[in-house]
């Protein structure tokens, strides 16, 4: 990549961010297109948080990925924010223009990343976890008119969704696990490679489809593979994710074969 003076910058803001994968893929669907453009990191403590987005809006940058901890807490920074960041309540993409233009595009990377493994339509899933990365997965659910099971180590958390949605709360994910067609796991469990399982796994069937959002191999997700589930990647969600704001920021279609492929994923 040739950086020089009208080189235009993204990036992602998070707090820890340095183990983000999202450069990678951003820079090559940059320079596929022949975009003079680089995306970087910038890990940004909480409190830091308003300084940094007008510095950074002031200083030119053109538009950002915001993930943990920010998606909430930069909404009161936005001028303007999307109809589905209305509806959500979170965002992870700013474009900066004369204005700070806040979306979501997390609820679109979730349906696209599941789309490509099996239609939506009609199943019934269960839902792990109520925070900021299941908000935008239940929107998603809910737009599909698909019947949700929802369940949260806090259960007042998971009842607003329920009654947001419609979905149904449930004390313990065994419960359903003969009755739903997919589990999606959105709480940060099994992050850490000690961490216990949310469910007794050895009760997952083959006919099941699982996906979860962390995108390393978790103990539900080698759990998963053993049992023959099918497979819905965490890191094609990112990808997807990405590209929606690559659009949103470029007005070009995002190359995701190139993006997937700069992170070793195969078509
Ligand atoms: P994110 O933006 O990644 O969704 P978050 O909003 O902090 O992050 O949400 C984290 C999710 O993981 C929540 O559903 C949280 O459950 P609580 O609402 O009860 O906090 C869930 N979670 C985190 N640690 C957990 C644990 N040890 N056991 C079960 N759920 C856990």
């Amino acid at each position: 990549m040739n950086i020089d003076a009208n080189t235009e910058i993204y990036g992602v803001i998070g707090y820890p961010v340095r183990h983000s994968l999202s450069p990678v893929f951003q820079n090559a669907g940059f320079r596929h297109l022949g975009i003079n453009a680089v995306y970087l990191a910038f890990e940004i403590p909480p409190k830091e948080l308003k300084t940094a987005i007008l510095g950074l809006k002031g200083a030119g940058v053109k538009g950002l990925n915001v993930t943990i901890p920010h998606k909430e807490a930069v909404l009161e920074l936005c001028d303007w924010i999307s109809e589905e960041v209305k509806e959500i309540g979170a965002v992870n993409t700013l474009k900066f223009s004369e204005r700070i233009e806040g979306y979501n595009t997390d609820w679109i990377g979730f349906l696209r990343a599941v789309e490509e493994v099996e239609s939506i339509k009609g199943k019934k899933v269960l839902l792990l976890g109520a925070g900021g990365s299941s908000k935008a997965i239940a929107y998603s659910l809910h737009r599909e008119k698909v019947k949700v099971y929802i369940w949260n180590r806090t259960k007042e958390k998971a009842e607003k969704l329920a009654e947001k949605y419609g979905f149904i709360v449930i004390d313990r994910p065994e419960d359903v696990l003969e009755e739903v067609d997919m589990i999606v796991n959105t709480t940060s469990v099994g992050l850490k490679d000690d961490d216990p399982p949310l469910f007794d796994y050895s009760l997952l069937k083959p006919e099941h489809t699982v996906m979860d959002i962390i995108y390393k191999e978790t103990l539900l997700v080698r759990e998963a593979k053993k049992k023959g589930c099918r497979l819905v990647s965490g890191l094609s969600m990112l990808v997807h994710q990405g590209a929606r704001s690559f659009e949103i920021w470029t007005g070009c279609k995002a190359p995701v074969k190139v993006m997937k492929r700069a992170l070793g994923i195969k078509d």
